[in-house]
């Protein structure tokens, strides 16, 4: 199953931030019983590629990397087992180097002119990052005027008050937050 696929049914796309590499099969396990099938564990502590190789075998969970602004951490995450990847923000050769490697790529934009970037290179789906700062649910309309056959998973500063405002949008796929917030 694709990261689409997962998100078109789920909605929502836990971010996780793991201090130790030992802590990831517990945390996976918790967003299993919460009822979630995917992932992203962030490229923001030195233990995340080590938590993802721990975990990106199982067969109950999708799980993927965030925080992934390099072709050489989109490489590492590949090899330690990550399904998909998930940009801040938007660079051509980082999508690129995902797509060779087979795997999905969710790119952050912030901008008109990054969801062009990201369309020219023939993907429909973008990261809106970050939503809150942006504008949230006015700036997801606001895009839709443009651009209203993509796909956006706001992600920064979604409140859970806000979740259905956004999931309500017609060109919103998926909302993304932390899964725990410090
Ligand atoms: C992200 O990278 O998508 C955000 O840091 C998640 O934002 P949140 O921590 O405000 O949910």
């Amino acid at each position: 199953m694709t990261l689409l696929d997962v998100l078109a049914r789920e909605r929502f796309l836990p971010l996780a931030v793991v201090g130790h590499a030992a802590e990831a099969p517990a945390l996976v396990d918790e967003i299993a019983a919460a009822g979630h099938g995917l992932v992203e564990i962030a490229l923001r502590t030195d233990a995340a590629v080590e938590a993802i190789a721990g975990v990106g075998g199982r067969t109950d969970v999708l799980v993927g990397a965030g925080t992934v602004t390099t072709t050489e951490q989109v490489d590492a995450v590949v090899d330690a087992g990550a399904r998909f990847v998930v940009t801040p923000g938007f660079r051509a050769d980082v999508v690129a180097r995902c797509l060779d490697r087979g795997v999905d790529v969710l790119p952050g934009v912030a901008t008109p002119g990054e969801v062009m970037a990201a369309v020219a290179v023939g993907l429909s789906t973008v990261k809106l990052f970050p939503a809150a700062v942006l504008g949230g649910p006015a700036m997801v309309d606001a895009l839709a005027g443009p651009f209203p056959d993509v796909r956006v998973v706001p992600s920064g500063g979604i409140t859970p008050d806000l979740v259905p405002v956004y999931l309500e949008r017609p060109t919103v796929l998926a909302v993304s937050g932390s899964w725990r917030r410090p």
